[in-house]
């Protein structure tokens, strides 16, 4: 951290996603609506949080109050995507706002043109997009990308930036020897390196120009030693990976329960149905796989088999998702959880959650985008893990085991508030 104190921002803070879907245009619309009143930003811990500033203080303060965190009014938003559709486009078909609320920002949204994509096909197979870029090599994509932030930042009078990845899920890979380094990884660039995908490139590109970013997707597009060596000699904090809304969000507050109470489990059954474009890639075995490897670390890592093996040394975990479109963004996930209790009788419950899940991803999205702006401004750089907070597979560093419990995340994430806010003071 910098030992200067940390003042309250003043210029105006650029939001980048790459991948303008429902995510994005959601999160958009919903920060147009509430800077000017018309809406409130519901789950968001940065506009309606609130904390202990000491662990022991009598009361809390408005976490907006406790950390000098940029305002709704500073961030001007811009993105990329491989359809050419403008938020307002976008969200229309995404259909998650109702009309009336996108009518209310609907000149807004409609300023909001995505930048030609990087886009490799072989990274997301069931999409085929029209509004890409071409260059010779994987490295002129970077430098295509790089480019993109500066003329964004020019043009909409931003003096920083931060990302959040929004793209579609791509298809599973594992770090390979072009990940090991920076050398290596510049060197599959300038080579094309089959092994370096689309959200890789925007990272690269956003962390070279010194931008924070954040994955909200399963993917590798973070989380490999190279990004970690640019991160740290670029001084930029990073973020990730997934989204924890839905069926993780519930299964992260239910299992930390179940232990407090040294409830013994012996399966929990997932599946889902969902009909949006993101349901649409996840339709990709191979996209699912990603996001499966993602949704299935959770149990195991709150409920440890070893720390209590009568309890939880042998239990069975499934999760399914299925494509139906006629459900669209309104997804509806099932769990079947087999328990137990004393001198083992079995118990079931059973959790319909007929969620939204862009309207719980929105505000993840704002948050990491201001607490990684702050952490920024902090001096801080490289992984944050006080932000798994937000994650369904949280990263962590070598060698550590990522904490699941969305209590211990939540008191992770206030200690850095409170040392952040110690600095700022
Ligand atoms: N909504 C949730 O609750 C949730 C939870 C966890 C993770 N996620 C992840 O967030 C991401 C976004 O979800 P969504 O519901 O908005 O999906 P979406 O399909 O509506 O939007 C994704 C967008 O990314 C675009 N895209 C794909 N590849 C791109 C590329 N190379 N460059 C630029 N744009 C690209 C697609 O065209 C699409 O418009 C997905 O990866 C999803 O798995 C979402």
């Amino acid at each position: 951290m910098s030992h200067t104190p940390l003042a309250s921002p003043t210029g105006r803070l650029g939001v980048l996603m790459p991948g303008m879907g429902a995510v994005a245009t959601t999160t958009m619309a919903g920060v147009m609506l509430a800077r000017r009143g018309l809406g409130l930003p519901i789950g968001s811990l940065t506009q309606m949080g609130t904390m202990l500033l000491r662990r022991d203080a009598p009361a809390e303060v408005a976490l907006r109050d406790a950390v000098p965190l940029a305002g709704l009014d500073q961030i001007a938003f811009g993105g990329w995507d491989l359809f050419p559709d403008d938020a307002l486009a976008s969200a229309t078909n995404a259909d998650v706002l109702s009309e009336k609320h996108l009518g209310l920002v609907a000149e807004e949204l409609r300023a909001v043109k995505p930048m030609t994509a990087v886009f490799y096909p072989e990274y997301v197979r069931r999409l085929h997009g029209t509004h890409v870029k071409k260059a010779p090599s994987k490295a002129h994509m970077v430098a295509a990308v790089r480019d993109d932030v500066r003329r964004f930042l020019r043009d909409e009078g931003c003096d920083r930036a931060v990302a959040v990845w929004c793209g579609s899920t791509e298809v599973y890979r594992e770090a390979s020897a072009v990940h090991e380094s920076v050398e290596r990884f510049e060197d599959g660039l300038r080579h094309n390196s089959p092994e370096i995908s689309n959200s890789q490139i925007y990272a690269w590109a956003l962390v070279q120009e010194g931008v924070p970013i954040a994955n909200g997707s399963p993917g590798l597009t973070l989380d490999f030693p190279a990004m970690y060596e640019l991160a740290r000699l670029r001084g930029v904090p990073l973020a990730g990976k997934d989204f924890k809304t839905g069926q993780t969000l519930m299964k992260t507050m239910i299992a930390p329960g179940l232990k407090a109470r040294r409830l013994g489990l012996r399966g929990w059954y997932s599946t889902n149905i969902l009909g949006n474009r993101d349901g649409e890639v996840l339709d990709d075995p191979d996209s699912f796989r990603t996001k499966e490897v993602s949704k299935l670390g959770v149990l195991e890592s709150i409920l440890p088999k070893d720390g209590h093996p009568e309890l939880y040394g042998d239990v069975t975990h499934r999760v399914r998702i299925d494509y139906y479109p006629p459900r669209g963004d309104q997804k509806e996930g099932w769990d079947n959880v087999d328990l137990f209790g004393w001198l083992n009788y079995p118990m079931q419950m059973k959790i319909n959650f007929l969620c939204r899940d862009s309207i719980l991803a929105a505000p993840i999205v704002l948050d990491l985008a201001l607490l990684l702006d702050l952490a920024h401004r902090a001096g801080m750089t490289g992984m944050q893990d006080w932000l798994g907070f937000y994650f369904k597979s949280p990263m962590a560093p070598a060698g550590t085991a990522a904490e699941h419990d969305l209590f211990v995340q939540q008191v992770r994430l206030h200690d850095a508030l409170r040392r952040i806010a110690r600095e700022a003071a």
